[in-house]
């Protein structure tokens, strides 16, 4: 196949695998076999520049950053919702509609789960996106197409038959688990948490460097087009159906109702499936489902007729700040957590609250003993809304925050301007584990087996104080400790071992240096190439790197010119491990060039586990006993691979032998 028609046939691939992966949670290849279809276009591209089209898969890891964002008109307003709270609303609702249709017959409707994200338009010509924009006030929204396009749910191409100009609505927003994982993230790096998922979305999609928005675990829903008339359709109902089929993602728990009874039922099973949902959802929208009927309605200055939102009430209950503890994070962070008195929020009992700095328990005027309202924002992190000064009795304590660390007791700084303490102790114990913690995690180098329990029983043992300790750990080390064994031990010290030669970037971004995520970590990587270089750069080499900021220049100069971190990475060096940039990785690493494939029930290993070490180790796996096959790993029971491997020479090993193979 040429080049040109292979091009054209791995952005199908591409873009159909990203649909089965993203929209239908139903990946039909491995991660892996995606990454190098994907590595094959980044190849054709690199060779033919003048081939990249805006809608190749390879444009949606974000581009170049913007000054600023600039102005977009809508061609047609971008309306809000009025809303509704309960069943009366719903009718009155109804009511209004029919005296203004001066009719008596019964409406139907399309019902749909209102997203808590960020309204955007999609702008489609020749079933191309060419332009994403926010709402803005309706009429004038940003030009946000760089960072929608890295949003994966989102078409970059639309199916066959679009119209010719096709504009779009609908909503961006971030799964719960998504937004904890990135909370999770930015309380150890110190920054502001994100309170709800539409924060979340608006901040991620509000960064005028695309890349950081690429990071970010953003989905789209499309609800809408600016003019119905425009597509044939005459119901919403047939209207999601047609988006749906040019590939935008529709919401599966959209309903129809032929009538007002069925959409308040329809209200009851969503308020009781919300929490049942991967994200959060914060009402139901109702429309009119006829758009002959919607045109007649009409609509108001800022919400039309024919929609309303119902919305969800707010999860909120009132408890008592019982004692304030105070925690110490990666970056030595103090962070205030209140220990509330547990009480039942929608549904979870909440026994604690973070309270942030002390500049927020200062504004929220917050002391101990006090009865205080609380809610879980955005249904993910529980928070202290305010205090019911009236049930005050005057026995309430002042909430201070020390002046020494909690855990060392090293005297803390607040450096002027910021409003976090911080311990400034490079030993302090707490931030030590931390540390450790973080450097395994799936944000760190991923090393299976040394998830928070593990580390921090390590820790508490002195089998590991820093982070080189993790490559000296010994079989005998482990094996006698509560809660191991022989096997866990095992897969321990293998996952440790495939740790030693990590990414470059994913190293970085694993020591925990503050202002370094992965998105910097993969700058970093793709300037400096080996870890010597990025030691000996100066600040003002750093400064030169596009898209690194100050603060991160000077903090990785800082960090690097520590005797401690020296004498760290002399530690790592003794050990064995050696970051690699991404081009000598694959040329070295154990199972370069090798493809294998599994068969049979492996003994000690998961499948997963098992794929996730050959691919750990440079290897590829194999869709069957193909041509490109190299090595058939035989476990328990296999069927006719083995013959097969046999017949066409292929390398045989056993289980056992594929690990010794690893243990290099
Ligand atoms: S329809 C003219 N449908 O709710 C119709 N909106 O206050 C306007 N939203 O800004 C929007 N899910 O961001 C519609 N299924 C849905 C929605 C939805 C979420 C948001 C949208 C809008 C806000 C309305």
């Amino acid at each position: 196949m040429d080049s040109r028609k292979r091009l054209e046939a791995l952005r199908l691939l591409l873009a159909q695998h990203s649909h089965y992966y993203y929209d239908l949670d139903d990946p039909q290849i491995s991660d892996g076999e995606y990454d190098r279809l994907f590595q094959e276009l980044l190849q054709i591209e690199g060779a033919h520049p003048d081939w990249i089209t805006p809608d190749s898969p390879s444009q949606r890891v974000g581009g170049a950053p913007l000054d600023k964002f600039n102005q977009v008109e809508h061609r047609l307003p971008m309306l809000s919702l009025e809303n509704a709270f309960d069943e009366k609303d719903l009718y009155a609702f109804e009511e209004r509609l029919l005296r203004f249709l001066l009719q008596d017959t019964t409406l139907s409707y399309m019902t749909e789960p209102k997203l808590d994200g960020l309204a955007v338009e999609l702008v489609y010509e020749q079933g191309l996106l060419v332009q994403g924009s926010t709402r803005g006030d309706g009429k004038l929204g940003e030009d946000i197409t760089a960072q929608l396009r890295t949003v994966s749910s989102i078409p970059l191409r639309l199916r066959k038959n679009a119209p010719t100009r096709l504009e779009v609505r609908g909503e961006v927003f971030m799964d719960r688990s998504g937004l904890d994982e990135l909370n999770r993230q930015r309380a150890e790096s110190g920054e502001a948490l994100f309170a709800n998922p539409r924060n979340a979305a608006a901040g991620s999609l509000r960064q005028l460097d695309p890349r950081v928005t690429a990071q970010r675990p953003l989905r789209f829903f499309v609800y809408g087009v600016s003019e119905p008339s425009g597509t044939g359709c005459h119901q919403q109902q047939t209207l999601l159906q047609f988006l749906a089929d040019l590939g935008l993602p529709v919401n599966s728990l959209i309903a129809f109702c032929p009538d007002m009874a069925s959409v308040v039922r329809r209200f009851s099973e969503l308020s009781a499936l919300r929490h049942d949902l991967a994200y959060e959802i914060d009402g139901m929208v109702v429309k009119v489902n006829d758009f002959s009927l919607q045109t007649r309605l009409g609509e108001k200055a800022r919400a039309p007729r024919w929609a309303i939102a119902c919305k969800f009430p707010a999860i909120q209950a009132t408890t008592r700040i019982l004692a304030v503890d105070f925690q110490v994070g990666r970056t030595g962070a103090v962070t205030p957590v209140a220990i509330l008195e547990p009480v039942d929020v929608g549904g979870v009992m909440v026994s604690r609250a973070t309270l942030h700095n002390g500049d927020e328990i200062r504004r929220k005027d917050l002391r101990i003993d006090d009865t205080v309202l609380i809610q879980r924002a955005g249904d993910v992190i529980p928070e202290i809304v305010k205090a019911v000064v009236e049930k005050r009795k005057g026995s309430e304590e002042a909430i201070v925050i020390p002046v020494h660390c909690p855990v060392c007791s090293h005297p803390l700084v607040k450096p002027e301007g910021e409003a976090v303490t911080r311990c400034v102790n490079p030993h302090c114990s707490a931030q030590r584990l931390r540390s450790l913690v973080h450097f395994c995690s799936k944000a760190g180098l991923d090393i299976d087996g040394l998830g928070k329990k593990s580390v921090e029983q390590l820790f508490g043992l002195h089998l590991i104080q820093d982070l080189p300790d993790i490559f000296q750990l010994q079989k005998d080390d482990l094996i006698h400790l509560e809660g191991w064994g022989e096997k866990s031990a095992e897969k321990v010290l293998l996952g440790i071992n495939g740790a030693k030669t990590p990414p470059l970037s994913r190293f970085l971004a694993a020591l925990g240096i503050r202002y370094i995520g992965e998105v910097t970590a993969g700058l970093l990587e793709e300037t400096f190439h080996s870890l010597q270089n990025l030691l000996m750069a100066t600040e003002e080499e750093l400064l030169e790197v596009e898209g690194l900021g100050e603060q991160a220049a000077k903090s990785i100069v800082d960090y690097f010119s520590d005797s401690d971190v020296r004498k760290m990475f002399v530690k790592f060096q003794e050990a064995g491990v050696m970051p690699e940039a991404a081009k000598q990785r694959e040329e070295k690493l154990l199972l370069s060039g090798e493809v294998l494939l599994f068969t049979g029930s492996l003994k000690k290993l998961s499948r997963t586990e098992a794929k996730k070490l050959v691919k750990d180790n440079g290897g590829q796996i194999a869709s069957g006993v193909t041509k490109k096959l190299t090595c058939l790993v035989v476990g328990d029971k296999p069927g006719s691979k083995v013959k097969k491997a046999r017949e066409k020479g292929k390398k045989i090993l056993t289980e056992d032998q594929f690990l010794q193979l690893l243990e290099g």
